[in-house]
């Protein structure tokens, strides 16, 4: 039996992060087929699948056809074990999404090459950013007409503040795309767009040699030459110490439909990523080699099966081994409990496990006593730090509409703020006023509708203008500066001050005239 340390060193842990529509399902296709997890493509795509959303609860997500079922994705490739987050991205855009990457160890920005960086890849980038993780970047769709990759690096170093190192080089991109120059291991790939899957390698020994002009023709050879010997100039050097602190990334060209440039990126992937990193704890510092079992909660799903009408509760492994049935240490519950229905997930698909390993995912049944950011131990008791609440970007005024129905609409709202559907702000003005707070927009229906089937309680939401949550910190501070202001003073759940802004020139005001206060985008900035 292979050792904590050798289980660990295999895994790798990652999000995908993209704006909708960049390809991040296909890509994720791609790398669940090398990896023989799935046979067919087809079998991840939920969003326009009516088969595949099967919540009952969600009968919105149903209309809309939303995915909510594939979480987490595992497969093994070439003796490694790969476990892929799922980041929701379409109108299932929530903070559940900010919270899962707080459980990967790497990010990939997949970047559509005709649109570069979007909206949502720079939202989701920057939680990533803030965590230090390396952040490997994949240029897709080179197989359409893209923008010029040199502005696309640009981009990512204007838009995002990152230096990029590509690995490959695309030789063309559209009907001119020809494939991609490996810069590390020197050899040319081609693209073949009546058999794209059938990728020819050819080793380059003189990147100017006669031979390349004969394959490429001679003005995408020169083209190629000449940017090459730009990027070897001019670029960034590779530095591997900067890509794992995050501060430099990896950037590949591919077409992810025609499974075009994804084994490479996969490969090298695999070779730089890094294994499953340790974690700060109330005890100091958590090496994942550790023997005792460790990790925290970072998400929880309600009702993924409708024939049980069960949470799940997804845990992040942190450190030593996990073996079903195990008794674990719950320390914010001051209780023992036993894990014995684990579940690991692919896909749709739900598989009970018998053991796992830090850097690994595993859902855990839920009767009602995990909230977001629990830890649970098998050895000494300690705790995670607490998992950060992300700045909400709606908000809205909620009142009752049936004042006699207040007990059942508070355990409704301490339900839902423990699965982080919502988040709870209560004004400081000394109104009786309640706030809520969510990321993506869809979350207010789903609250509105679970309040009303779950708790029989009718409300009225009234939309407020604000866009921005802002913790603050700073002795100065007193919600009175704010009185004459558009911002909102209020205090989130755990009674920490939090301003509300109507947009980044109203936060810009609040900055420069009180420069001793500092507006921190998630709750844990000490
Ligand atoms: P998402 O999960 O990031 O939202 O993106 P998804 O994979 O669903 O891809 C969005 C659209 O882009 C899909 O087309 C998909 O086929 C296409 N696509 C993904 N990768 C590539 C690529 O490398 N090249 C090209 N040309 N297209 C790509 P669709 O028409 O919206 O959906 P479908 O009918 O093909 O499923």
């Amino acid at each position: 039996m292979s050792s904590i340390i050798d289980q660990v060193s295999k895994r790798k842990t990652l999000a995908i992060i993209s704006h909708p529509d960049a390809g991040k399902t296909t890509l994720t296709e791609k790398l669940l087929l090398f990896g023989g997890a799935i046979r067919e493509a087809g079998m991840v795509k939920g969003k326009k699948n009516s088969k595949f959303a099967t919540s009952d609860w969600m009968e919105i997500e149903k209309q809309r056809g939303i995915s909510v079922t594939s979480s987490v994705m595992e497969f093994d490739y070439n003796d490694y074990r790969i476990n892929i987050l799922d980041t929701p991205g379409h109108e299932d855009f929530s903070e559940d999404t900010y919270r899962t990457l707080t459980a990967a160890d790497s990010a990939v920005m997949l970047i559509d090459g005709a649109k570069g960086v979007e909206a949502q890849t720079k939202k989701l980038f920057e939680v990533c950013s803030q965590r230090g993780i390396p952040i490997f970047t994949m240029i897709n769709k080179m197989d359409r007409e893209t923008r010029d990759p040199f502005d696309l690096l640009e981009e990512l170093e204007e838009i995002l503040g990152m230096r990029s190192y590509p690995m490959n080089w695309p030789i063309g991109s559209g009907s001119d795309f020809q494939g991609i120059y490996d810069r590390k291991h020197q050899h040319v790939e081609i693209y073949d767009a009546s058999n794209p899957n059938k990728v020819k390698i050819y080793p380059v020994s003189d990147i100017e040699g006669a031979d390349l002009t004969e394959l490429l023709g001679e003005a995408a050879h020169q083209r190629l030459v000449e940017e090459v010997s730009l990027l070897d100039v001019a670029g960034d050097p590779y530095d591997e110490e900067k890509i794992l602190n995050g501060d430099l990334t990896p950037t590949f060209f591919g077409s992810a439909i025609s499974n075009f440039g994804v084994q490479s990126f996969l490969e090298h992937f695999l070779f730089m990523a890094p294994a499953p990193v340790g974690r700060v704890s109330s005890e100091g510092y958590v090496d994942p080699s550790n023997k005792d079992f460790s990790g925290f909660i970072f998400k929880i799903q309600a009702n993924m099966n409708p024939a049980h009408r069960d949470r799940i509760a997804f845990l992040r492994i942190c450190s030593g081994k996990f073996e079903r049935g195990m008794s674990v240490k719950h320390p914010r519950m001051k209780k023992s409990i036993k894990l014995s229905q684990p579940q690991q997930f692919l896909a749709q698909e739900r598989n009970i496990i018998q053991e796992a390993y830090a850097g690994d995912i595993i859902g855990l049944f839920d009767p009602g006593i995990f909230q977001i950011g629990d830890t649970l131990c098998g050895g000494k008791e300690f705790t995670y730090s607490e998992m950060p609440l992300f700045s909400p970007e709606h908000f809205s005024r909620v009142s009752i509409k049936n004042a006699l129905k207040k007990k059942h609409f508070l355990k409704g709202l301490q339900q839902l703020t423990e699965e982080g559907t919502v988040q709870f702000f209560e004004s400081t003005s000394g109104l009786d006023e309640m706030i809520l707070g969510v990321v993506g927009e869809l979350q207010f229906e789903v609250f509105e509708y679970r309040m009303q089937h779950e708790y029989g309680v009718d409300m009225t939401l009234q939309r407020l203008p604000y866009q921005l949550a802002r913790w603050i910190e700073g002795d100065s501070y007193k919600p009175a500066l704010f009185q004459a202001s558009n911002a909102k003073p209020v205090k989130d759940k755990q009674g920490r001050h939090v301003m509300l802004f109507e947009n980044e020139y109203s936060l810009r005001w609040a900055q420069e005239r009180y420069p001793d206060l500092k507006f921190h985008s998630q709750s844990n900035f000490s």
